[in-house]
């Protein structure tokens, strides 16, 4: 039977010049497939989570940068350029926090410097503009899996494991980042249980995390946010692995709203907190998690969102930012596609995109 997992999260169907996604807004009650072809669609469907998660927005970026300039009636390199730099400004401006989404439009904007030759030939910048989105796409793929060959390391067979939000599947485009080292030990047959808070107030760990890993028939168990103290304290957690949306060069790490609070409580238990980035993810460029801008959201997806009536009293205050920073001292390691990342982070960090960029 075809489950979630058989989707793509993210897929160019360069025939109808649009992105394919699946209305994660949507998610579990419907698998709904829709195509995107607007810079304006492509705006509303990252903002709206109709597709979310670092890695995933990252790609949709990139699909959206190269569809948007498809079509392109610029004379000159310098049009072009000018013409690029403000779909990429507007695609950037959806949200705020995961780095990947501006990662990714540099990263295409570069290529295009890099080999657009001396004379402008705007159909072969295209073409290289297609190519490096959909190195995007399989890079992530393949960064994913490998988070999960180096995850593995620091579970066991019988292992009980906590998440928080969604960095799985729907999150990426394979495997995840956080749920990766869960594959993988499933597909050897380990015998894993995975909690996963609900994730207030869009519930990604209700709708999304428990549906992807109960459809791959992990042992899966859904908790409310407020019970992960309560179960951490049984000793039935051996382990927390979470995904972020940006980490700051001193390892202080960005990711869905109540992850600094498990972090905290798990430190409290002695549970290990590992946090899942793929060096995407990992902003050099910002010192610390206070420099990291984290986006606020409409007050009512605290208020009214999936209750069937308004569940707090007209006019009231609401506190709702997306996403919060986890201390690096809270990190027992930051599990990347090259390896486990242990304190001091900067240090760490440092040496890691030397060795990379040499
Ligand atoms: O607001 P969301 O649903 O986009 O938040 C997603 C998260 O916080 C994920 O943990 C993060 O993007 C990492 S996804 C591999």
């Amino acid at each position: 039977m075809k489950t979630i997992l058989d989707y793509e999260t993210v897929a160019l169907v360069d025939e109808d010049d649009a992105i394919e996604i699946i209305d994660q807004t949507l998610l579990p009650g419907r698998i709904e497939i829709i195509r995107l072809h607007t810079a304006k669609e492509i705006w509303d469907a990252i903002y709206l989570l109709q597709v979310r998660g670092a890695p995933a927005i990252g790609v949709t970026a990139g699909f959206g940068l190269y569809l948007l300039m498809k079509h392109s009636q610029a004379g000159t390199f310098e049009e072009f350029m000018k013409e690029l730099r403000e779909k990429s400004d507007y695609l950037n401006s959806s949200r705020p926090t995961a780095v990947n989404l501006s990662w990714a439009l540099k990263r295409m904007e570069a290529h295009v410097v890099e080999t657009a030759g001396s004379s402008f030939d705007r159909a072969a910048v295209i073409d290289e503009m297609r190519a490096e989105s959909e190195r995007i796409k399989a890079e992530d793929i393949d960064v994913c899996r490998r988070i999960g060959e180096n995850g593995l390391t620091l579970i066991k067979d019988g292992d009980g494991l906590l998440t928080h939000c969604n960095a799985g599947q729907l999150a990426t485009c394979k495997y995840g980042t956080a749920t990766a080292p869960m594959y993988l030990a499933h597909e050897k047959g380990w015998n894993i249980k995975v909690y996963c808070d609900e994730t207030r107030p869009l519930l990604q760990g209700a709708r999304l995390t428990a549906f992807e890993l109960h459809s791959a028939g992990i042992d899966t168990t859904l908790l409310c946010d407020n019970m992960s103290a309560s179960l951490m304290k049984t000793g039935a957690i051996n382990a927390i692995f979470v995904g972020c949306d940006r980490v700051a060069a001193n390892g202080d790490a960005a990711n869905k709203i109540g992850t600094s609070m498990v972090a905290t409580v798990a430190k409290r238990y002695n549970v290990p907190f590992y946090v899942c980035a793929p060096t995407s993810t990992i902003d050099i460029n910002t010192a610390t998690g206070n420099d990291i801008n984290i986006e606020q959201r409409k007050s009512e997806e605290v208020t009214e969102m999936w209750y069937s009536e308004r569940m707090a009293p007209e006019g009231v205050k609401v506190y709702n930012p997306a996403f919060d920073v986890t201390d690096n001292e809270l990190i027992t390691g930051i599990v990347t596609e090259y390896g486990v990342l242990r304190a001091p982070y900067d240090k760490a960090i440092k040496e890691l995109f030397e060795k990379k960029n040499a």
